[in-house]
């Protein structure tokens, strides 16, 4: 049976940043790639799909409120030229707990997707929570999205979790770009990703080092890939294989 996806109005292109394990960089890893397509005048949006704990506004360094519009629609804030949604605009206080059951959850995500005033997007990338929960199924199955990255960290229970990940993505018959190794070196170990690049038969995209300077950029609400040349080299090509596959 062919399944009907939606697509959204005005978007062109849908990217998802996807993991097994949570805290492998996936925030870092979106926030690096919209910050590239806007550097590169795509007009870029980004939506925090990660309800509980919303950490785009935090990379971005965004503080300000979404206020609904009186007919229920969202307008995104904007910060280097890039349209961002996260839960995080539109809860009380940053540090506030959301708690929400999961089915509601994927409803929220949905119901941001589709009430966002996204304008004409070249690419909407979404910053999924880790895993292959209820509402990262129903975001892939309900909406044509494009692509998706999949971020790991270098060591084994990592891997595998990519391994789940990319299984559930080729389950659903969306294309893959490739796969980006994070937080390379001493702690984490190195070539987890390329083992599962070559058994998987996926493109390995970039490996990424841990980084003070990764880490206090991002508290800091600065894109690391705006101030470090290894990212942006990185980023450059992961930006240019998307506009290649998928953007049309
Ligand atoms: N290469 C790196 N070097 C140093 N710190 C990093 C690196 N990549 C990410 N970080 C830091 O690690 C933490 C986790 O990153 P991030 O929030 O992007 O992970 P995530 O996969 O989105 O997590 P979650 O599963 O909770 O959504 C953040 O504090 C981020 O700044
Ligand atoms: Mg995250």
């Amino acid at each position: 049976m062919e399944i009907k996806r939606i697509k959204l109005p005005g978007v062109k292109t849908i990217i998802g940043v996807l993991s097994g394990k949570g805290g492998t960089g996936k925030t870092f890893v979106a926030s690096c790639l919209a910050a590239t397509l806007a550097k590169l005048g795509k007009k870029t949006g980004i939506l925090d799909a990660n309800i509980s704990c919303p950490d785009i506004f935090k990379i971005f360094g965004v503080t300000q409120k979404i206020v609904p519009t009186a007919d229920r629609k969202i307008e995104p804030a904007e910060k280097y030229g890039i349209k961002i949604v996260s839960m995080a605009g539109l809860s009380s206080a940053e540090d506030e707990p959301i708690v929400w059951r999961g089915p509601i959850v994927s409803k929220i995500i949905q119901q941001l997707l589709k009430e966002t005033l996204w304008g004409e997007l070249d690419a909407l990338i979404i910053d999924f929570p880790s895993g292959t929960s209820d509402a990262v199924l129903t975001i892939l199955q309900n909406f044509a999205v494009d692509g998706v990255l999949i971020v790991t960290t270098p060591q084994e229970l990592s891997t595998l979790d990519a391994r789940r990940s990319i299984n559930m993505a080729l389950a659903m018959k969306i294309p893959i770009l490739g796969i980006i190794e994070n937080m390379r070196g001493e702690v984490f170990g190195e070539g987890g990703a390329a083992r599962v690049a070559e058994t998987m038969r996926i493109p390995l995209l970039g490996s990424i080092p841990l980084r003070k300077q990764i880490t206090a950029l991002c508290d800091a609400g600065m894109p690391p890939v705006f101030q470090m040349e290894e990212l942006e080299m990185i980023f450059g090509k992961v930006a240019r294989i998307a506009m290649e596959k998928i953007m049309v």
